[in-house]
């Protein structure tokens, strides 16, 4: 017993040691990204009211600021992990790019006035986050990147006719309501705190159902593939059609339970 507690002592020693190293190697500059990137309030930046109020939403909510393939927690973000951020060199399908890529954070200086400020997107500058913040999120995207490449894939922009058809042939799928359901809380539950109960997205399943429920699933399907004001869209590589259809089914379901 006595071994096993000095054993347990020693092995304690080592992890704190092996975890002061590496919380010391990370700079006073990353550590700071780090807490922007976690906090709603931005460090207390962001004005609670006022034109560009703060939504409520961190960076955090959208985005792993870890390699979600290697240690998966079960959530699906939105927007792809910050892992090789750095590494990128242009961001919004090359509208960001240039001496501007640092300066807007890798491209989260777009979503800083858009979602955490609701700045109308045409109206959005991806440089106006601080520079003392933006140069912050990027010191920290390189702590956290290292050598690692991060996630690789393509942003497709899809304009209004393409986001249609998508919901159009997503909206015509059958989905299955059970992984509908489990989809629907490991990705939207976030901002839809159930599909009945309004969060700072809109309350989707209301007493009185719509009156076209196929229109209706089709204009969501093309919401979820498009997004909306602060609706986020979801790529293809996070939401396949097919997840998209289960959800639908799920929400469907949910919605003719409710109706009768
Ligand atoms: C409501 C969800 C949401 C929030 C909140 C959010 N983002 Fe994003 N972000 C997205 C989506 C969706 C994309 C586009 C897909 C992608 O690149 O991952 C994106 C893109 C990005 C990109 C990459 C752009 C590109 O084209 O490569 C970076 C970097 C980024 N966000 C950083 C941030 C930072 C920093 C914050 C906090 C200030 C933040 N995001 C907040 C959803 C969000
Ligand atoms: C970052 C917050 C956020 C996340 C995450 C999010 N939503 Fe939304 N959603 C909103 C907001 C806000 C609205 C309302 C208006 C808008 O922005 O378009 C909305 C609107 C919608 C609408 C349109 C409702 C209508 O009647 O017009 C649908 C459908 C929807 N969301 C489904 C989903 C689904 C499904 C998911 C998960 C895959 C999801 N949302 C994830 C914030 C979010």
């Amino acid at each position: 017993m006595r071994k096993f507690v000095s054993f347990s002592v020693a092995a304690l020693l080592i992890a704190s040691v092996v975890f002061f190293t590496q919380a010391q190697q990370m700079s006073d500059k990353a550590q700071l990204g780090r807490e922007l990137f976690h906090d709603p309030t931005f460090k207390g930046t962001l004005s609670p009211t006022g034109k560009k109020a703060a939504t409520g939403l961190s960076c955090a909510n959208c985005h792993a600021d870890f390699d979600e393939t290697e240690k998966p927690d079960g959530l699906i973000r939105a927007g792809h992990s910050v892992i090789g951020v750095p590494k990128r060199g242009s961001a919004k399908g090359g509208m960001i790019a240039g001496a501007n890529f640092a300066r807007a954070a890798g491209g989260g200086g777009f979503c800083y006035e858009h979602f955490l400020q609701r700045v109308a997107p045409a109206d959005v500058n991806p440089t106006a986050i601080p520079e003392e913040h933006a140069e912050a999120l990027m010191a920290y995207f390189e702590a956290i990147t290292g050598d690692k490449e991060g996630p690789q894939f393509k942003i497709e922009m899809l304009d209004n006719d393409a986001k249609a058809a998508a919901g159009e042939k997503i909206a015509a799928m059958k989905g299955d309501s059970k992984n509908g359901w489990q989809l629907f809380g490991r990705a939207c539950v976030v901002c839809h705190p159930t599909p009945k109960k309004a969060g700072i997205g809109s309350q989707l399943v209301r007493s009185r159902p719509p009156r076209n429920i196929d229109t209706t699933m089709t204009r969501w399907a093309t919401k979820i593939r498009g997004g909306g004001s602060l609706m986020p869209f979801y790529a293809s590589d996070i939401l396949s059609d097919q997840d998209i259809a289960d959800i639908l089914a799920f929400l469907r379901e949910q919605m003719e339970a409710t109706a009768r």
